[in-house]
């Protein structure tokens, strides 16, 4: 749209960065921790690159305080970062881990007292591995209490000190790789029915967290994270313009209208009752789902836009994710009998074949705006790449400028147009551990002196792109 007069970020926006525990944390066996389904499943052998693991990650368990005091140079506003399950209830529930516990109260202080707003994700992905053991994790309802319990024991810990909270980060994929295509644990394919079903029990997981977080913590703001990839249609021709709105019912909505409106879209679920998929609901859901849905924010993580064209019965179906960094190696993906995706001929791509869009985020911001009126966080956004360290010790990381500059250019646009943007968390602080990709996938503004291979130094050294969003945050976006 085009506006004579354009408005810029509110004063108080949230300019930050993001982590996740199991991908910057390391400490695996340290201080009571439990070990979580990631310890477990990267020791499949080909399940990560080089077979990698988190075990001693970019080791930020034991440097906390210089990686935020590196953020507080930058002069960030907030620091999303996740907790573990496993170092908060070894077992995932019964006896809990004061050890645990005293960790975020540690990160969470040394956060406030530079001023950054902690933002905490209660899930990002490690579940204890004795729940996986014992009923199946997310398959099992017996995940509702446990989750509830633990959520609980997190809003009474910190609920005083943190006033941003988010539920489950990208449920759509953690599940989408768990059971789908076999790439995250516990490693099943194509279970479409049991997909469904775990979702339903994050659902209800995640509302009745809600409903106990209104209880414990006035005033806190809370939301789930979800990885959304808007879509654009081929072409005009209207079977492929149905394609995109199945893709957007069963790819976006599908998450998104039970955070936001407390059920599922119909026509999908429709579609899924007929494939004998739909996720089977006991007394009670419903209305708790509806109680729910008083999310306070959409939490968006952004990385790319699909196109979508119609695809038949017997069309393509999931197709092996880059893992490797080898560029052009993806395959076309879809769903047989709904939709497929196929590359965007407008649009570069990354090493990994992830598609550069920055307009996509635009489009994230506009779609919720208009469908929930809900307010937007963006809790990731990030360029992976093969970052190279010189003689002298920098990173002149350019293309990562220009990525996240035209992102953050099209996100002012969309407050220009209205939308109600809180905060902006780009992925990553530091570079981290890139769960299937390794560590030669580097995201931060914070180069770590770490190779696959354990041993290195893990100094930190500041990038280009660290001194640019750090003139960024001072301007408050006015230069870019
Ligand atoms: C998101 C996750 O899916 O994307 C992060 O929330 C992840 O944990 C990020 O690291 C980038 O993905 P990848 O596969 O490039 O590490």
């Amino acid at each position: 749209m085009y506006f004579k007069e354009k408005h810029g970020f509110k004063e108080d926006f949230l300019w930050g960065s993001a982590s996740a525990a199991y991908q910057v944390e390391g400490a695996a066996e340290e201080d009571g921790k439990g070990r979580s389904n990631w310890d477990e499943f990267v020791r499949i052998p080909g399940k990560t690159f080089k077979a990698t693991t988190g075990d001693v990650a970019v080791d930020h368990y034991h440097r906390f305080k210089e990686d935020i005091a590196l953020m507080a140079e930058m002069g960030l506003k907030t620091y999303r970062f996740s907790v573990s399950w496993p170092r908060i209830y070894p077992k995932g529930k019964g006896q809990v881990n004061e050890k645990g516990l005293q960790f975020y109260d540690d990160v969470i202080d040394e956060c406030l007292k530079y001023g950054i707003e902690p933002m905490v994700t209660m899930y990002h992905w490690d579940l204890p591995q004795t729940l996986q053991e014992e009923y199946c994790g997310w398959e099992s309802r017996n995940i509702i209490d446990d989750y509830e319990n633990y959520a609980i024991t997190l809003f009474k810990r910190y609920g005083k000190k943190v006033k941003y909270w988010i539920t489950l980060n990208e449920q759509n994929v953690f599940t989408n790789n768990g059971w789908v295509i076999a790439a995250h644990p516990p490693g099943k394919k194509n279970d479409m029915k049991m997909f469904y079903q775990v979702n339903h029990h994050a659902n209800i997981a995640h509302a009745k967290a809600v409903l106990a977080f209104r209880k414990l913590v006035p005033g806190g703001k809370i939301g789930a994270s979800f990885a959304f990839n808007p879509s654009y249609a081929i072409d005009c021709n209207p079977i492929n313009a149905m394609a995109k709105a199945d893709y957007d019912d069963l790819q976006s909505f599908w998450w998104m209208d039970v955070y936001a409106y407390g059920h599922y879209p119909k026509a999908a679920f429709k579609y899924l009752e007929a494939q004998g998929f739909a996720p089977k609901f006991e007394d009670g859901d419903e209305e708790l789902m509806k109680e729910a849905a008083q999310v306070d924010f959409m939490g968006v993580n952004y990385y790319q836009t699909v196109v979508v064209e119609y695809n038949p019965i017997d069309g393509v179906g999931a197709s092996e994710i880059n893992t490797t960094g080898k560029k052009g190696i993806s395959q076309i993906s879809g769903k047989p009998g709904l939709y497929k995706n196929p590359a965007n001929p407008h649009l570069k791509t990354t090493d990994w074949d992830w598609t550069i869009d920055p307009m996509g985020i635009r489009m994230c911001c506009r779609t919720i705006t208009s469908r929930y009126d809900l307010p937007v966080v963006i809790s990731e956004n990030g360029l992976g790449a093969f970052d190279k360290k010189t003689e002298d010790n920098k990173i002149h990381d350019d293309y990562r400028i220009v990525y996240l500059k035209a992102h953050i250019e099209e996100l002012k646009e969309a407050v220009n147009e209205g939308c109600e943007i809180i905060a902006y968390c780009t992925w990553s602080i530091t570079d981290l551990l890139s769960w299937q990709n390794g560590y030669q996938k580097r995201y931060g503004f914070i180069y770590v002196d770490r190779q696959e291979e354990e041993g290195a130094s893990m100094d930190r050294y500041k990038k280009d792109s660290f001194y640019w969003y750090q003139d960024v945050i001072k301007t408050n976006g006015e230069e870019l």
